[in-house]
């Protein structure tokens, strides 16, 4: 069994060896993109993609995806229905999903160009936007740039899932980040701590984008 094949069928799958070895050089290369030395369990993963819908043909659009924790199991919970753009500012990240997913529109580029890549691709909005970002490393104008991005891009109905780690839930940039998600959502739950996760993390879920007017 492969260790993509492994993760897709052990629900408790940590990520594969070769998966932490990826995400550690490129920690090492760039430490304030990657901002963590693991790629997120499949418990986690679990939790950021359960707002894909069961039925229909949704787009959605995952930023900064890695190795592709959540790649798997939104690829998993589309079950070839649908569209999924994944955007990954890094190129060998970006070259290792290529490989691995060749269903998922992949674009090697900074999440701040979201709305030109729907455009270039004649896409409406997104129904899910699932983020992997690393907002604890963002300035504030860097984070604000990011969430007009993604709320710019949501349908009215649409669903907006992130994550942080627990430890650093009390450190300015994560406190930022919460005022940030409850200033532009109408709804903003945070959903209970995924403790199997290495460091453990929470999910925000914010539905119903606040738009202008
Ligand atoms: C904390 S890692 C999370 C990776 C994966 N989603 C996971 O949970 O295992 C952050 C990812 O976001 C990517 N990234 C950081 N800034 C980005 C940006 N501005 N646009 C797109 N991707 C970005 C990094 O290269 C890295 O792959």
């Amino acid at each position: 069994m492969t260790a993509l094949a492994a993760t897709q069928t052990n629900p408790t799958a940590a990520p594969a060896n070769d998966d932490r070895a990826a995400f550690l050089r490129e920690f090492l290369r760039a430490p304030f993109t990657v901002a963590a030395l693991t790629p997120s369990g499949r418990p986690l993963s679990e939790a950021v993609t359960a707002t894909v819908p069961h039925t229909g043909e949704p787009l959605v659009v995952e930023l900064g995806p890695g190795t592709g924790a959540f790649t798997a199991a939104i690829q998993r919970r589309l079950a070839g229905r649908g569209r999924h753009l994944a955007i990954e500012i890094n190129a060998r990240f970006a070259d290792r999903l290529a490989a691995r997913y060749p269903g998922v529109d992949l674009a090697v580029a900074d999440a701040g160009s979201l709305t030109d890549l729907l455009a270039q691709r004649g896409h409406g909005p997104a129904d899910v936007i699932v983020s992997g970002l690393p907002w604890a490393a963002f300035t504030p104008d860097r984070q604000d740039d990011l969430l007009d991005a993604v709320t710019a891009n949501l349908t009215p109905d649409g669903v907006f899932t992130t994550f942080a780690y627990t430890h650093t839930r009390w450190a300015p940039p994560a406190l930022r980040l919460r005022r940030t998600l409850r200033a532009r959502f109408e709804e903003v739950v945070q959903g209970r701590t995924v403790w199997a996760n290495l460091p453990p993390a929470s999910v925000y879920y914010c539905r119903r984008p606040r738009t202008e007017g």
